[in-house]
């Protein structure tokens, strides 16, 4: 069923757009995270489904019903901001009955979801606390709490996590995934994270200037980005992008003249990108691997080595005077060696003038015949 609607939703400020019309459908349960740098427009954006800011074009609609003309509270959603401000002389109890005391919730229905809200947050023992006794971590953890309380038909997180430290963000990250598992809420959840983003989203909305590039899974996104902003803004070390003179097609394939004149048949069919000669080849550091320089369709020199732990990394200049970076296969490399680069061709996309990407084909499928039980 569908959650949430936003039919051809646009905002201004005075004369000043900050959010194209988009249109967007979110299904009942869904984990949605609004993804995109600063100012693209995601809080505004979170802010109109709440109803906290006036949609200047189209509609929204919750549950089937128009509620664009609906006030905040009528809406049936819980909104958890990244300044939680708790009551500093309340309980955390106190805190949590809150809300709905004043909706004229009964103590005994307060009591219930309150119990439920503190076992579910581990939030038992701090029930009788007050906010300054809490650590960062836990009074966000009772700002969540909440918004559970309220049991609303959508969930609305604008950047929750970027007030904690690197572990307990981590930590409440995962927590707030099983909160996902165990409510089965709709979730929407807005960050610049992209990590977040990954981890929680069963789609991902990519938003730029205001407008949607696009809307996926996160492997979607991470392998078959719709355009060139949504290819370099998620993947960390980021894609690299090599600027490509276009050949004659090799068959159905589109075929390149890489810098320092390497010949490279990519896997993209031929009828894909517009006609012109320059191209850009988009390939990510895990898809550019090191290898001899001899013969190799890219070579260039090494700049920089990084270990990352689980990887190595080596920044290599190229003929064009551009940098990428690639993965180290073997041994590191020294700084100033010429290395070779090979590309895995079923990885890489290209983009056109209009910035659109075009992936590889798909590889068929492995055919796995069933194997039937003999006895
Ligand atoms: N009340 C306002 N009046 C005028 N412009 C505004 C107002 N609120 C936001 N904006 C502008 O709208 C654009 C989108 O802002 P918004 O807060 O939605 O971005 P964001 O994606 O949430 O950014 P961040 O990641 O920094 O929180 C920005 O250019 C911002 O300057
Ligand atoms: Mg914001």
């Amino acid at each position: 069923m569908t959650a949430l609607k936003l039919e051809q939703v646009g905002k201004s400020y005075g004369s000043i757009r900050v959010i194209e019309r988009l249109s967007l459908e979110v299904d009942t349960g869904e984990f949605i995270v609004f993804l995109g740098p600063s100012g693209c427009g995601k809080t505004s954006l979170l802010r109109m489904v709440a109803g906290l800011e006036e949609v200047s074009e189209g509609r929204v609609l919750i549950a089937g019903q128009d509620v664009t003309q609906w006030a905040p509270g009528r809406r049936n959603l819980a909104m958890v901001f990244q300044h939680y401000a708790l009551y500093p002389h309340m309980t955390v109890r106190a805190n949590l009955a809150f809300g709905l005391k004043n909706i004229g919730t009964s103590d005994a229905e307060i009591a219930r979801r309150i119990d439920e809200a503190a076992r579910m947050l581990e939030l038992g023992k701090l029930l009788d606390r007050k906010p300054e006794q809490l650590s960062g971590g836990q009074r966000q953890r009772v700002a969540i709490g909440r918004a559970v309380v309220k049991e609303p038909a959508i969930f609305l997180f604008d950047e929750p996590l970027s007030n904690l430290d690197a572990a307990l963000r981590g930590r409440t990250r995962i927590e707030l995934a099983r909160l996902h598992q165990r409510l089965g809420a709709t979730m929407i959840f807005v960050t610049h994270d992209q990590l977040e983003a990954m981890t929680l989203a069963t789609r991902i909305v990519v938003m730029n200037g205001g407008a949607i590039e696009q809307v996926g899974t996160p492997a979607e996104v991470y392998r078959r980005p719709a355009t060139r902003f949504v290819a370099g803004f998620i993947g960390t070390p980021a894609m690299n992008f090599i600027q490509a003179t276009r050949q004659a097609d090799a068959g159905e394939r589109v075929a390149l003249a890489l810098p320092g004149g390497g010949a490279l048949v990519t896997r993209v069919p031929a009828q894909g990108p517009a006609r012109g000669a320059n191209l850009v080849l988009g390939v990510r550091p895990e898809n550019l691997r090191l290898c001899d320089a001899e013969g190799a369709v890219l070579a260039g020199t090494v700049d920089l080595v990084e270990f990352l732990g689980e990887r190595t990394l080596a920044h290599v200049r190229l003929a064009d005077d551009t940098t990428v970076g690639a993965t180290v296969t073997g041994a590191a490399p020294q700084v100033g060696e010429r290395v070779g680069l090979s590309v895995d061709t079923a990885e890489a996309h290209l983009f056109d003038d209009g910035a659109v990407a075009h992936h590889a084909e798909a590889a068929p499928a492995a055919v796995v015949p069933l194997r039937r039980a003999t006895s």
